[in-house]
């Protein structure tokens, strides 16, 4: 029989080599990668236990959230709490930063999360995730919201989990990308994507074309030229693809290549973008570029973008490379 490694075994040889890591870490990420089973298990029974549809609440963006968003959060916050690992916590679904309650020990860690990603597909059973993001907390009182508003390059680790056909985790700590699938036999992550690394060239973009109308000039010169085809300047035929749940769109990018566009657009120019940097640019852009991609608001590497608040909005562009420098030239040229 071969030996299948766990999640826990991967991640506790991969904190063995090296040097500044205690065994705090290892249960931080055991701790938020049991609140995904969770998460995967309700998502997993949807209508069978009453959990799909609207919560007719709104969240700090101002959008109606699912009750499955609510449910999510809660789950992680409960899952995470109480271990005395984290100093703090940060949900897109909750308005303020999280406190640790006071009976409770306090650690060196904070963990930023959006719980349910694309929880607009939920009710027509399409893949959805959680992203996470772990920063390291010097703060020696109580954290506040500067604490948070970290570059993404002081990310200590960054993953997601995508409840798809199969439940998998993609998780880097800064020394590459991993990919694990959930073993429902035996309730265990295993490693079934070492290393994973995305082809610096593709054919394939994935964009919300309604928008067309509303974009920069540079972002519409590229996608003109994408679907040109062959006989454009780009002399080939590109594939495009939207499924309007990031978790689902990187995850592709990650086994196949292609590049995946939610950029600045004029229809309400008090937003810049429509992805939050905290919750969703920030982790994917560590992810993506520990797998060779690149990831930009288009005129700013990501990972270098200084937050302001903790639900910000950024422009995002990520995957394989070329195309990405692509789309960082033409936003110079304009
Ligand atoms: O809020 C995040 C999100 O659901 C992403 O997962 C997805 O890429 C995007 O929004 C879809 O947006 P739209 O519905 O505008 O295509």
């Amino acid at each position: 029989m071969t030996h299948k490694i766990t999640l826990t075994q991967f991640i506790i040889e991969q904190q063995r080599d090296l040097a500044d890591v205690s065994g705090t870490f290892t249960l931080l990420l055991t701790n938020i990668v049991m609140a995904c089973k969770q998460i995967a298990h309700q998502v997993n029974r949807g209508n069978l236990i009453g959990v799909l549809g609207s919560a007719d609440t709104e969240n700090i963006q101002g959008e109606v959230q699912k009750k499955l968003d609510i449910i999510s959060h809660d789950i992680m916050v409960r899952a995470l709490n109480w271990t005395g690992q984290l100093a703090g916590m940060a949900s897109e679904e909750a308005d303020e930063i999280i406190d640790i309650p006071l009976q409770y020990p306090k650690g060196k860690y904070l963990v930023l999360f959006d719980p349910l990603d694309g929880s607009s597909n939920i009710d027509i059973n399409l893949s959805v995730g959680s992203i996470f993001s772990i920063l390291r907390c010097d703060a020696a009182a109580e954290p506040t919201v500067a604490d948070f508003l970290r570059k993404g390059s002081e990310q200590v680790c960054a993953g997601f989990v995508i409840y798809g056909p199969a439940t998998m985790l993609v998780l880097t700590t800064g020394h590459g990308v991993n990919g694990f699938t959930l073993d429902q036999a035996i309730g265990e992550f295993i490693l079934t994507h070492p290393s994973i690394t995305i082809p610096e060239a593709t054919q394939e973009f994935a964009i919300n074309m309604s928008n067309y109308r509303h974009w920069e000039a540079p972002v519409r010169r590229y996608v003109d030229e994408c679907l040109q085809g062959k006989e454009g300047v780009r002399g080939k035929d590109f594939n495009m693809r939207w499924i309007a749940s990031m978790v689902a769109e990187v995850y592709r990018i990650l086994m196949r290549g292609g590049v995946f566009l939610y950029p600045y657009d004029l229809r309400d120019p008090s937003k810049p973008g429509r992805l939050r940097l905290l919750y969703e640019a920030n982790p994917m852009a560590l992810i993506i570029e520990q797998a060779g991609g690149a990831c930009s608001t288009g005129r700013k590497r990501m990972l270098d973008v200084q937050p302001e608040s903790l639900h910000q909005r950024v422009p995002v562009m990520l995957g394989s490379k070329q195309e990405v420098e692509r789309l960082i030239h033409y936003h110079q040229m304009s």
